[in-house]
């Protein structure tokens, strides 16, 4: 029994280390907003989407008309989010710079965003898209305490205003805090709503085809109720003189 006991404190001992370095390296993550059925919010994300990301970003396995799916027609597509005219709604969403001329600029070149909600997920964009703020050390003046020494400035720094990292010491623990020094044209929950609407939309463009199969789940489950009730009464048909 002592043993057990030993060699149960022992294995704890060895874990400790390890959950300790798993909590502390690990960024606090707010919850994105995400509902796919809000139809609206998909359509803000996907002028934000163009407007402010494509200028750097490609999203290669993305087809301008899928946004039929949420609700635009082609009409709007073009009109909207002002498509170039060399561009048609059957076109993948390509970036408007080079992938070269922005790794001289950025030192980094921008990822393709097809399907970042995926790999990164969708609460890691919602906080990392609300946490870039001033740093006069980096080439582009921002950084970003979600994915530090970022190569990407605050594009969306208008709306936002910027932000400045407060370094509290608190007996011996170093906390960080946001604090907005300089608003922005959206009020801070306005620019939340305006950056949950681009994530539901990059979670949407993660796969598109997620809005299909929950209506064709519910279809299949509709028709297994149907199927059930009719088997249920053919077998009480065929049983019902065995007795
Ligand atoms: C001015 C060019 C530029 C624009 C515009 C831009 N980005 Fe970026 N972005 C970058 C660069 C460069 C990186 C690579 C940063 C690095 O790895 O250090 C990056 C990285 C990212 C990453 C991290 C990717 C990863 O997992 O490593 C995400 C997410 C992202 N961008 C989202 C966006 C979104 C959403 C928008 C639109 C609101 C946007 N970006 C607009 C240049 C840009």
């Amino acid at each position: 029994m002592k043993t057990i006991k030993k060699l149960c404190a022992a294995a704890l001992l060895v874990m400790l280390p390890a959950l300790a370095f798993g909590s502390g390296a690990e960024v606090h993550l707010d919850t994105a907003p995400v509902n796919l059925k809000d139809k609206v919010s998909l359509q803000r994300g996907a002028h934000l989407f163009t407007e402010r990301c494509l200028a750097c970003h490609a999203a290669t396995s993305m087809r301008y008309n899928r946004l039929n799916d949420i609700g635009m027609s082609d009409d709007q597509i073009k009109k909207d989010l002002q498509l170039p005219e060399d561009v048609k709604v059957g076109s993948t969403m390509q970036a408007a710079m080079d992938s070269n001329s922005a790794k001289m600029a950025y030192g980094v070149a921008p990822p393709d965003l097809s399907v970042i909600a995926r790999s990164r997920s969708a609460d890691w964009l919602y906080t990392y898209l609300r946490s870039f703020h001033v740093d006069a050390n980096r080439p582009s003046g921002w950084n970003n305490t979600t994915f530090p020494n970022v190569g990407m400035p605050h594009v969306l720094a208008d709306l936002q205003g910027e932000q400045h990292l407060k370094v509290e010491n608190h007996e011996g623990h170093e906390t960080k805090k946001l604090e907005l020094a300089t608003p922005g044209s959206m009020q801070p929950a306005e620019y939340d709503a305006a950056v949950g609407d681009l994530v539901n939309y990059l979670v949407f463009m993660s796969e598109p085809a997620k809005l299909v199969r929950h209506e064709l789940g519910w279809i299949v489950l509709g028709f297994l109720s149907i199927l059930f009730v009719l088997v249920y009464a053919l077998k009480k048909e065929i049983w019902k003189d065995i007795h």
